[in-house]
C-alpha cells in the first residue's frame, strides 16, 4: 500500500509546480500501462466512488481566482500555477473515476448533497479559509481512497485507488505549507476551530461510505483519531514552513 504519510520538509513554491510538472509525467507512463476498460469495481461500492467523482469534478474558476488574492496578498506569484497544475490533478482524478465507472456501466452524478454543501461553502470564503476546506478534503480523501484500495478486490482498481492516493497525499502536504500564520491566540483557535469541523464531516462522510471506510477504519472514532493524525501533522508542517 502507498505511504499516506507526508514529510515535513519545506520545499518553495517553484518546487511545487515542478513537482506537480513531474507528477504529470508519473500519471503518463502509470496511463501507458493502465487499461481503464478491465477495471472491475465491486457494485457495492460504486454509488459511493460516484460521490468522490464529483468531488473531484470542478472547473476551479472559483479557486484560481481565490489563488491570485493569496498570490498577492503573500507576494507568491508561483502560487497561481501550482494551483492550476493541483486542479489539473484532482480533473485527472475526476476523469480516471468517470472513465472506469462508465466501464462498469454506471455514469456519472451531477448533484449529490454533500458536494452541493462544501461547494457552497466554497464560495463564501476567502483565500485563508479556502487553504482550510481544501485541506480537509484532502484529510478525508487519504482516508477514503486507502480504505477503497484496500476494500477492492481488482488489481487494476487497487492500482488506481493507490496511484489517486499517493497524489492526495502530495496535496496535503502542499496545502499545508500555504497555511498562513496570524497571532499563537489566533492560530490556536483556528485549528481547534478546524479539529471540530473536521470531526464533523468525518461523521457525515462516515453516515454515507462506511461500507468503504470500515475496510481499513474499525469505527468512526478510529477514522476521527486518524484525520486528526493528519492535521496535527500539518500543523505542525504550517509551522515549520512560515
Ligand atoms: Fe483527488
Ligand atoms: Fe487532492
Amino acid at each position: 500500500m502507498t505511504a499516506t504519510t507526508f514529510t515535513s520538509t519545506v520545499k518553495l513554491t517553484k518546487d511545487w509546480a515542478r513537482l506537480f510538472s513531474r507528477n504529470t509525467q508519473q500519471w503518463q507512463q502509470f496511463a501507458a500501462n493502465f487499461d481503464v476498460h478491465t477495471v472491475q469495481l465491486d457494485p457495492a461500492f460504486i454509488k459511493s466512488i460516484q460521490a468522490f467523482q464529483l468531488a473531484e469534478q470542478s472547473e476551479g474558476k472559483r479557486l484560481m481566482a481565490i489563488a491570485q488574492q493569496y498570490a498577492a496578498r503573500h507576494n507568491a506569484p508561483d502560487y497561481v500555477k501550482a494551483i492550476q497544475q493541483f486542479i489539473g490533478e484532482e480533473q485527472r482524478h475526476a476523469d480516471y473515476l468517470s472513465r472506469v465507472l462508465h466501464v462498469n456501466g454506471a455514469g456519472t452524478l451531477t448533484k449529490q448533497w454533500t458536494d452541493s454543501v462544501f461547494r457552497h461553502l466554497r464560495k463564501l470564503v476567502g483565500p485563508e479559509m479556502m487553504l482550510s476546506l481544501l485541506l480537509m478534503a484532502e484529510i478525508i480523501a487519504i482516508a477514503y481512497y486507502s480504505s477503497l484500495a484496500r476494500a477492492s478486490q481488482d488489481p487494476q482498481a487497487k492500482q488506481l485507488f493507490e496511484r489517486i492516493l499517493q497524489d492526495e497525499t502530495t496535496h496535503i502536504q502542499f496545502h499545508c505549507e500555504y497555511m498562513t500564520r496570524s497571532t499563537p491566540l489566533l492560530d490556536s483557535l483556528r485549528w481547534s476551530a478546524q479539529r471540530v469541523f473536521l470531526g464533523l464531516v468525518t461523521i457525515v462522510i462516515w453516515l454515507d461510505h462506511s461500507h468503504v471506510l470500515k475496510h481499513r477504519f474499525s469505527s468512526v472514532f478510529q477514522m476521527m483519531d486518524y484525520c486528526n493524525h493528519l492535521l496535527t501533522k500539518c500543523m505542525r508542517t504550517a509551522l515549520s514552513a512560515s
